[in-house]
């Protein structure tokens, strides 16, 4: 049985090749897909949207986590979210510092009205102290290893420390958020995030795109 979840971000993919990326992510098994949305006001990047999203269900059975590096501006919460509410999107995850608080609010009324997991994320700079409020109220914590907007970035170590504490608090306190980690995932890092205490593993240039080889061993590993 593996004891992490293994979450592919397809941001790595060559978009006009990704059909055989996400074929040979369904061969080796892979139940969920992390989608990062991107633009290019929170983070310095432009990805992509509920289109590419919607194609995707319908061809595959994944369980779709989405992943929002996005401010919400002149549109309310529910407005922004409502075409990402398509087959099998089973978690949303918006960003602590891109939100206000009632916009926080506004979000887990949201995932709790559309049988969706809410996840809150934090960056780099954020300490876990700041989403302390919310932990009783999410089911999934992310924690940035890199800064937001790009695959291929380099592990940051201190963030360690903050899924440490964030195992530390579900247990103390019964929490049941999952807690997760993206960013510069590979042979070096993926140990040293499964020691540290985290669930969901989300790796993208490691197992995503035209260079990767040996899938199968890659996830064999990050599943423990
Ligand atoms: C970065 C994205 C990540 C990214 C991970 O802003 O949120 O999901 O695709 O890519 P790697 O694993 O290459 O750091
Ligand atoms: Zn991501």
């Amino acid at each position: 049985m593996a004891k992490f979840i293994v979450a592919p971000s397809i941001l790595t993919a060559n978009f006009l090749d990704l059909k055989s990326d996400l074929d040979k992510l369904e061969k080796v098994k892979i139940k969920w897909i992390h989608y990062d949305v991107m633009d290019y006001n929170f983070v310095p990047n432009l990805s992509f949207g509920p289109k590419i999203l919607t194609d995707i269900v319908a061809s595959y059975n994944f369980k779709m986590d989405l992943h929002l590096m996005v401010k919400i501006e002149n549109i309310s919460v529910e407005q922004y979210l409502k075409p990402f509410l398509v087959k099998n999107v089973k978690q949303i995850t918006i960003h602590f510092e891109a939100l206000t608080e009632k916009q926080i609010e506004d979000f887990l009324k949201f995932c709790a009205n559309n049988n969706i997991i809410p996840s809150i994320s934090i960056n780099p700079d954020t300490d876990v102290k700041s989403i302390e409020k919310y932990l009783s109220k999410i089911g999934n914590v992310l924690i940035m290893s890199v800064y937001p907007g790009f695959g291929g970035q380099s592990f940051i170590a201190s963030s360690l420390e903050k899924i440490k504490k964030l195992r530390e608090l579900k247990n103390k306190h019964k929490y049941i958020y999952s807690i997760q980690v993206d960013g510069g995932i590979n042979d070096d890092t993926y140990k040293l995030v499964q020691n540290a205490g985290v669930d969901m593993i989300v790796a993208g240039s490691y197992l995503v795109g035209p260079n990767v080889e040996n899938l199968m061993e890659r996830v064999t590993k990050l599943e423990g």
